[in-house]
C-alpha cells in the first residue's frame, strides 16, 4: 500500500498554545513515521508558531483549510497564499463542505482557489461530498462528478492534488456510509470520472480510532480528513497506530 495520509481538519478549535501543546505531544509518540504523511489543518492564527515548532521536523505537515485567490490588496478578513507560504504551509483544505454550504463557495471558487494554491506549491486537499437528500434520491454519483470535473482544473495532477470525499451526512453526525458504500464510491471517483485515476482519494466523515482502520484497509482509500476525533491527541494517535 502508497503511504497512507492522515489529515486533521481542526475547524474552529484549538488556540494557538492549544495547537503547539498538540503538536509537542504528538512529537513525543514512538511511531514509524515513515509509514504514514500527517497533514494538521490548523486554524490561521495558529500556523506561525505551529510552523515554528515543527520546523526541522518532516513527519507532520502543515495545512490551513482556506486561503483567498488573491495576492494581496483590500480584501478585509482574507488571508492569501502568500501569507499561509510564509509560515509554513504546504497543504491547504479547499471547498469543504462548511464553506460550501455556510460561506456559498461555489465549485468555481474552489477551482481558482486550488490554482492559485498551486501556483505558490501548496496542495489543495479538494473536498467534494452529497447532502443526505442527494443521497436519497440516488444523485451521488452525479453530484460527485460534477463537483469533481468543476472545481478541480487542468493545474491539477495526480501529484499535487489531493481528493477528499466527505459525505456531508457523515461530517459530525456519527453516521458513516458503510465499507462498501466507501469503497463503491472510491471506486466511482477513480475508475469512472475520466482523468482522476490516480488522485490520492482520502475519506472523511465522523471517522474515530473505532473505525478508521477499517476504512483505511479498503484498497480504494489513500488515507482520512478527520474533524472531531483529531482535537484529541490520544485518539488521534490511536488512529494513527495502525
Ligand atoms: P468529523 O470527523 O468531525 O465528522 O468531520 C469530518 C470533516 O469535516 C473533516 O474535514
Amino acid at each position: 500500500m502508497i503511504k497512507p495520509v492522515v489529515a486533521a481538519n481542526w475547524k474552529m478549535y484549538k488556540t494557538i498554545e492549544e495547537s503547539v501543546s498538540f503538536v509537542e505531544k504528538l512529537k513525543k509518540k514512538p511511531l514509524d513515521w515513515d509509514e504514514v504523511h500527517i497533514i494538521l489543518c490548523a486554524p490561521y492564527t495558529s500556523l506561525f508558531e505551529m510552523g515554528n515548532s515543527l520546523r526541522g521536523d518532516s513527519f507532520v505537515s502543515l495545512g490551513a483549510q482556506n486561503l483567498y485567490w488573491e495576492q494581496e490588496g483590500a480584501f478585509t478578513g482574507e488571508i492569501s497564499v502568500g501569507m499561509l507560504k510564509a509560515c509554513g504551509v504546504e497543504w491547504v483544505i479547499v471547498g469543504h463542505s462548511e464553506r460550501r454550504t455556510i460561506f456559498n463557495e461555489t465549485n468555481n471558487e474552489v477551482s481558482i482557489k486550488a490554482t492559485n494554491s498551486l501556483k505558490n506549491n501548496i496542495h489543495p486537499i479538494i473536498c467534494v461530498g452529497e447532502t443526505l437528500q442527494q443521497k436519497k434520491n440516488n444523485q451521488t454519483k452525479e453530484i460527485l462528478s460534477k463537483q469533481i470535473r468543476e472545481s478541480i482544473n487542468d493545474d491539477s495532477n495526480n501529484n499535487n492534488t489531493i481528493i477528499a470525499y466527505e459525505p456531508i451526512w457523515a461530517i459530525g453526525s456519527g453516521l458513516t456510509p458503510s465499507f462498501n458504500e466507501i469503497d463503491e464510491i472510491h471506486n466511482f471517483i477513480k475508475n469512472e470520472i475520466r482523468g482522476y485515476e490516480n488522485y490520492k482519494i482520502l475519506y472523511g466523515g465522523s471517522v474515530k480510532s473505532a473505525n478508521s482502520k477499517e476504512i483505511l484497509n479498503l484498497d480504494s482509500v489513500d488515507g482520512l480528513l478527520i474533524g472531531r476525533a483529531s482535537l484529541n491527541v490520544t485518539e488521534f494517535n490511536k488512529i494513527l497506530s495502525f
